[in-house]
């Protein structure tokens, strides 16, 4: 890779880095994948990790949602974010899978309460309510100490750490003069980068 290019790169991982440390433009982001007709499914997700040294970044959902199984019949997928103050679109491409290693626990327990509750409703994401009784599928708060650990083991079960290994990095930057783009492809051994056209 050229001096140029691998600057590129840095800014790339940098940047997605720093939107999982603190909220940036770059935290909030748009996934999509196939569904099983082979439609695609678009919607925002919050980007929660990102693993330079293996290439990957992860988010957090119910294991229950619709993206949950279309990533199971299509691992394909593609992350959107962009900085409107830097007038910087990154496009990342890869593959997801569920991770079920121990990363996912530590992952839940640092999460906020107000983040492991959204995983307590015993209610599917994108299930139908009733039209007259909307308060009758809100989940009951817990009573006793015994129950809130059971509900907060059935949160867990519910609770999705998706991984997505890279395969595509798209860098678009509109602020400079000329616009820039530049385009990464994961290699054998390290990413290859070359500038394209805007
Ligand atoms: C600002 C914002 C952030 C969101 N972050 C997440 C997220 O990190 N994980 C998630 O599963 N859903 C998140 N959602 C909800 C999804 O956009 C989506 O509605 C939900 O996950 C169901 O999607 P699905 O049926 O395609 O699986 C977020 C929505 C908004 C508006």
């Amino acid at each position: 890779m050229t001096k140029a290019s691998e600057a590129v790169l840095e800014e790339i991982w940098r940047s997605l880095h720093a939107a999982t440390a603190r909220h940036t433009p770059f935290t909030l982001g748009y996934l999509g994948t196939v569904d099983a007709e082979g439609a695609p499914r678009v919607r925002a997700v919050i980007l929660r990790r990102v693993d330079r040294e293996w290439g990957e970044l992860a988010l957090a959902t119910d294991r229950r949602s619709a993206k949950v199984s279309e990533i199971a019949g299509n691992p394909r997928v593609a992350l959107t974010v962009y900085d409107e103050e830097r007038s910087v679109q990154q496009r990342i491409e890869g593959r997801a899978r569920l991770d079920d290693s121990a990363e996912r626990e530590r992952v839940w327990v640092s999460l906020g309460s107000h983040s492991r509750d959204l995983y307590r409703s015993p209610w599917a994401p994108g299930t139908i309510l009733p039209a007259e009784a909307g308060d009758d599928v809100e989940p009951r708060p817990a009573e006793t100490h015994a129950e809130a650990a059971t509900d907060d083991a059935a949160a867990f079960e519910r609770f999705a750490w998706v991984r997505i290994e890279c395969e595509r990095l798209d860098w678009l930057d509109l602020s400079a003069s000329p616009q820039e783009r530049w385009e990464f492809r994961r290699g054998a051994d390290e990413w290859e980068g070359q500038r394209i056209v805007p």
